[in-house]
């Protein structure tokens, strides 16, 4: 059933109740597998709040969210910036359903854009003029807290939409036939709304949603969560390669160009630290050091760089007390048919 008003609590239904609303998905690098164990080591410190430095899904955020804290969530991805602005910031707005069909009423002028520099590429022509649609009637909202929403169940079904749920192919090869694929983008909007309504809550605490660069947030917490890219030298960490399309949607393509040249229509990628071994040891460096009055909890994978040494003297550098809970974790790779799993170990590294 759906909710009309979500000026819900935390304590009605419990932190671990509410953690299922979280309308999940298959963000790369999601600690959605991981949650209980960043709570624990998490939890043995006293804290009231958390910056969440490289947000991403969300996931994490709205962990600390339903635990009663207050939450300041960030990630350089403007799509990152939506979901943490509908489900963390937002503390009791919701689009109602009938607000929601009139955004998908094709009453409007659109710009065509998605439409034409698409074409054949992700969707069919249909789907792509139901975008322009709605990006259009997005863009006429008033309210943050509707729009973000509005905005998140677009990027949710487009997600949803395409075969991996990832930009980095064009055309249908890994269509596997799974009901998601089959499902029209009106349902998949329509669902997905309801999905993010229910899934508002109020901690009755302050909460906020930034969207910069992690050295350019000058905020203070208790506690620091650190989630950045993993660094491998041989495979691609690109958050930005693999979701251009919904990253687009988001920014509404704005302050960026679009490589004209290649099949993905794709934009460059946002510069980042995390894209080579000593890049990403100086960025450790400073955030620890900026955030050294913080508890600092890191998540990181043993076969990335720094490994778990360095990661260790990094934080000895500032902490005195360093901790390391090694979780054992199987990412999967690859569509229903084709699964691959790689047996590598996850790290929490605490600092206080
Ligand atoms: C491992 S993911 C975080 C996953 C997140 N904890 C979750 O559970 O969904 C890393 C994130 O860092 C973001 N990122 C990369 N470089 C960044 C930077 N310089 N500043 C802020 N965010 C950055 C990426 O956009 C990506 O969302």
């Amino acid at each position: 059933m759906e909710r009309t008003s979500s000026s819900l609590h935390t304590d009605k239904i419990g932190a671990e109740q509410q953690m299922k609303l979280f309308p999940a998905t298959r963000y790369m690098g999601s600690k959605s597998k991981l949650l209980q164990y960043i709570w624990d080591a998490s939890s043995k410190y006293k804290f009231d709040s958390v910056i969440d430095l490289f947000s991403g899904s969300g996931v994490v955020s709205y962990m600390y969210k339903t635990h009663g804290k207050a939450v300041i969530s960030n990630d350089y991805m403007a799509m990152g910036g939506v979901i943490t602005k509908a489900l963390v910031e937002n503390d009791s707005t919701i689009l109602p359903v009938e607000e929601a069909k009139e955004l998908i009423k094709d009453n409007i002028d659109t710009d065509e854009f998605v439409y034409k520099t698409f074409k054949g590429i992700y969707y069919n022509d249909e789907d792509n003029h139901f975008i322009d649609v709605l990006r259009a009637h997005i863009a006429l909202m008033d309210d943050e807290y509707k729009k973000a929403i509005a905005m998140q169940a677009l990027i949710r079904t487009c997600v949803k939409k395409r075969p991996r749920g990832i930009f980095t192919y064009v055309g249908d090869r890994y269509n596997d036939g799974r009901k998601d694929l089959q499902k029209s983008f009106e349902d998949h909007f329509l669902e997905a709304v309801a999905l993010i309504n229910n899934a508002v809550f109020s901690n009755g605490r302050h909460c906020e949603s930034y969207n910069v660069d992690s050295m350019n947030l000058n905020k203070k917490a208790d506690l620091v969560y650190i989630d950045p890219p993993y660094y491998t030298p041989k495979s691609d960490n690109e958050y930005v390669r693999r979701y251009h399309f919904v990253e687009g949607l988001a920014r509404d393509w704005k302050g960026v160009e679009i490589q004209e040249h290649t099949k993905t229509k794709k934009f460059k990628s946002y510069p980042t630290p995390f894209s080579t071994k000593d890049g990403a040891e100086n960025a450790f460096d400073t955030i620890f050091k900026q955030y050294s009055d913080s508890i600092l909890v890191v998540s990181y994978s043993s076969n990335s760089l720094p490994n778990m040494e360095d990661m260790i003297n990094l934080l000895k550098k500032y902490k005195n007390n360093v901790e390391v809970i090694p979780v054992d974790y199987k990412y999967s790779f690859g569509t229903r048919n084709t699964v691959k799993r790689n047996n590598v170990q996850e790290y929490i590294f605490i600092g206080a």
